[in-house]
């Protein structure tokens, strides 16, 4: 039966309510101190893949000190045990798991040991990421089939793994590192900007799906940094640094926690990644480019080196 008028009528009505209620919402949630709308974890247990270097160990030393539970994946155990060794010192309860992400079977086998030990991941964090870093034709078709693999479809196997738990409990967070290479492309980063957007569109369609089926006890957040000084990028270099700063490793793991502590959906830095992304979808193509090549955003990949790689 078609609705009437009138209830179309007080349908808009009450959205525009809605919308502009979470409008003002979301503008109070940005001004207000972290402080004062963080979210107490104490306690929860926090799944952090990658946390064996850069930010995924920073993360991990400030849930410790949250008081949390943490269960760190690494596929370089050294590197994963030094993670743990550091959080133990804490007072944090860790345990670690050598893991290859690009490995479906092997995510799942971890995955189950984890759930029989009896744990009930609150927070997952899909952090771990790597890059190859050269033009297009000369990426091997080994590393950008692995940059798919750690960088995407590990996170659809981690959330496969926990996510049925949090939906029965209706209580869990699911975290996505991606990258500001996740929402604008970039010379010299065709297969990990590949990567980073599937990334990004999996958390945006997760959070739509969560939203609809109203389990608002469970939150996403995707983030989108530019470079951090955490060696994964090392050699790349941006034009102007006062506009674009390379981001200490400590501070992006700070507010990275904070966003997680804030529920906060999307998470990029520096701030002025937002205005660039709004310009984005208004400018057409080619003015676009030629601002973007003029910030030096084509050129940001000339002189990179790296992490040592064993391809
Ligand atoms: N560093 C940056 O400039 C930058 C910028 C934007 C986004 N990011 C993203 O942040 C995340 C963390 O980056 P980082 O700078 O801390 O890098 P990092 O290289 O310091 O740490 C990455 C960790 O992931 C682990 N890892 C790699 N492949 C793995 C695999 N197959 N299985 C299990 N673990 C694996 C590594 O051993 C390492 O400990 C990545 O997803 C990265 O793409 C980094
Ligand atoms: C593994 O971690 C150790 C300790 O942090 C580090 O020295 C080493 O370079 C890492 N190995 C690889 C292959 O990344």
């Amino acid at each position: 039966m078609a609705q009437s008028t009138l209830d179309i009528v007080k349908n808009i009505v009450k959205l525009l309510f809605l919308v502009v209620y979470h409008w003002l919402v979301a503008i109070i949630k940005a001004v207000l101190p972290v402080s004062m709308q963080a979210k107490d974890i104490s306690g929860e247990t926090v799944l952090i893949t990658g946390a064996g270097s850069g930010i995924g160990r920073l993360m991990a030393l400030r849930f410790a000190k949250l008081k949390c539970r943490l269960i760190l994946w690494d596929i370089n155990e050294s590197g994963n045990l030094e993670t743990k060794s550091k959080c133990d010192q804490l007072g944090a309860s860790v345990s670690t798991y050598t893991v290859d992400l690009s490995s479906r079977d092997e995510i799942y086998k971890v995955a189950k040991k984890v759930k029989e030990d009896g744990v009930h991941v609150d927070i997952l964090i899909n952090n771990a990421g790597i890059v190859t870093g050269k033009k297009f034709l000369q990426c091997s078709d080994a590393m950008i089939q692995k940059t798919m693999e750690v960088n995407t479809m590990a996170h659809f196997w981690t959330v496969k793994s926990f996510l049925p738990d949090m939906m029965e409990r209706n209580h869990g967070h699911i975290v996505s590192i991606a990258s500001s290479a996740g929402l604008v492309g970039v010379t010299g980063l065709a297969d990990y900007c590949a990567s980073k957007f599937a990334a990004v569109g999996f958390d945006e369609s997760l959070r739509f799906e969560l939203e609809y089926l109203k389990k608002d006890g469970i939150h996403t957040t995707v983030v989108c940094p530019f470079f951090i000084n955490t060696g994964m990028f090392d050699g790349a270099k941006t034009r102007f640094p006062l506009l674009l700063p390379i981001l200490e490793a400590d501070y992006a793991a700070g507010k990275i926690v904070d966003a997680v502590l804030c529920n906060q959906a999307m998470l990029a830095m520096p701030r002025i990644l937002y205005l660039f992304f709004a310009i984005k979808g208004i400018i057409p193509y080619k003015p676009g480019y030629l601002v973007s090549a003029f910030l030096g955003a084509q050129n940001l990949m000339d002189d990179f080196k790296g992490r040592e790689k064993s391809e």
